[in-house]
């Protein structure tokens, strides 16, 4: 590969990602450009379009690329190459296989599957984006995939599948998507967990039980419809900037060197199996992301930062900050387990019209 295209798969293994020859190659083939061919919004809000001069070089990063938003929201977007590398390979794919992906959104994710040999469903709630979706599959030669408009939620009545993928973040999983998965099938889906969604492994017979493993860390948009609906014992909705007000030091700093990216997210998966109060913050001027636990008020509680020290904050500030504490302590003594350690039973709840597999009960394999 020459030109913008040279160091795409290195800036996609930088993270110490072992790309397959046949998920290398899928990269190196696959025309990014041709699935965003009105631009992108870049992180900082700006948008790039195909005739600026750092166009491809951009769609040939390791970024996320947006392609719609409401107002300031994103709502459908190109993901990031290398999350999109980790969940190809957590999908165990293989020529023949039949994938059922919910969130067409550009339709890259789709291709890349379809290069791999697999054939593709794949569904978007959005008509604009699901037609879009599939000129660019035409547009870039892709075989193999059909494009659907509909929600998500009840699949494809009628067909059967041997994975599913969710390329967008939910609530909680769908019982129409293991009715339909032949046996030894699973859905790798991001669940919301803690304000953040970690893609999990999930599988089980439609009535249960239901048991999912963690496979990594991520963030994505959320869906609509029944996928993303509220249910009894969701945790709290992620806390922009400045909604924590008066925090102040209640335990000191315990890792030097701080805890890494991957180790903090270690911790932050285990306070969810932990409290329920436990999502993500926002710290007003530095914007980085960060694990809290929020008091009812939704302005208070404790927030725990990489180098284990406690801020908190509110009318609940002590209670807070010992329950800080509390996940500090079990999850040293713990031996530090990463999310991959933990199995997860899932319970199914929501509308019971449209119920929904969530997770509810964690425990170290
Ligand atoms: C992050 S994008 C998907 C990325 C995509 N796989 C790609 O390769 O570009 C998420 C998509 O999920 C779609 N979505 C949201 N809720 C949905 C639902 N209930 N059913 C199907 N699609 C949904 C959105 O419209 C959006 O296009």
């Amino acid at each position: 590969m020459t030109g913008p295209r040279e160091d795409y798969l290195d800036q996609i293994r930088r993270g110490g990602l072992d790309l397959p020859p046949e998920l290398a190659a899928a990269f190196a083939s696959v025309p990014r450009e041709a699935f965003v061919p009105d631009g992108f919004q870049r992180r900082d809000g700006s948008w790039v379009h195909p005739a600026d001069p750092e166009f491809l070089s951009v769609v040939y990063s390791d970024d996320v690329l947006i392609t719609k938003v409401d107002g300031r929201v994103p709502i459908s977007s190109s993901s990031q190459p290398s999350l999109m590398a980790l969940m190809i390979l957590g999908l165990r794919v293989a020529p023949g296989l039949r994938i059922l992906e919910i969130g067409a959104g550009t339709g890259y994710n789709a291709a890349l599957l379809a290069s791999l040999g697999a054939t593709i469903t794949s569904i978007d709630v959005q008509e604009d984006v699901a037609v879009r979706a599939r000129a660019a599959l035409a547009r870039a030669g892709i075989a193999g995939v059909r494009v659907e408009h509909a929600d998500g939620y009840r699949g494809v009545p009628g067909s059967r599948f041997d994975r599913v993928i969710v390329t967008v973040g939910i609530g909680g999983v769908s019982p129409h998507w293991l009715e339909q998965l032949d046996p030894g099938g699973f859905v790798l889906a991001p669940v919301v967990h803690a304000g953040t969604d970690p893609v999990l492994r999930v599988s089980g017979p439609p009535e249960g039980p239901v048991t999912a493993t963690p496979i990594c860390g991520a963030g994505f948009m959320h869906a609509s419809g029944p996928l993303g609906a509220d249910h009894p014992g969701a945790f709290p909705p992620p806390v922009a900037a400045g909604a924590l007000t008066g925090m102040s030091e209640a335990a000191p700093a315990r890792f030097d060197p701080p805890l890494d990216d991957v180790v903090y997210r270690d911790l932050w998966y285990a306070a969810g199996c932990q409290t329920r109060r436990a999502t993500h913050a926002i710290l007003p001027d530095t914007e980085q992301s960060r694990l809290a636990l929020l008091d009812a008020t939704g302005t208070g509680g404790a927030l725990l930062l990489p180098d284990g020290s406690v801020l908190a904050g509110g009318a609940e500030a002590a209670a807070y900050a010992s329950l800080a504490v509390d996940i500090l302590d079990r999850w040293t003594a713990l031996g530090r387990p990463p999310m991959r350690a933990w199995q997860v039973a899932l319970t199914r709840t929501g509308d019971p019209s449209s119920p929904i597999w969530v997770p509810d009960a964690w425990s170290l394999r």
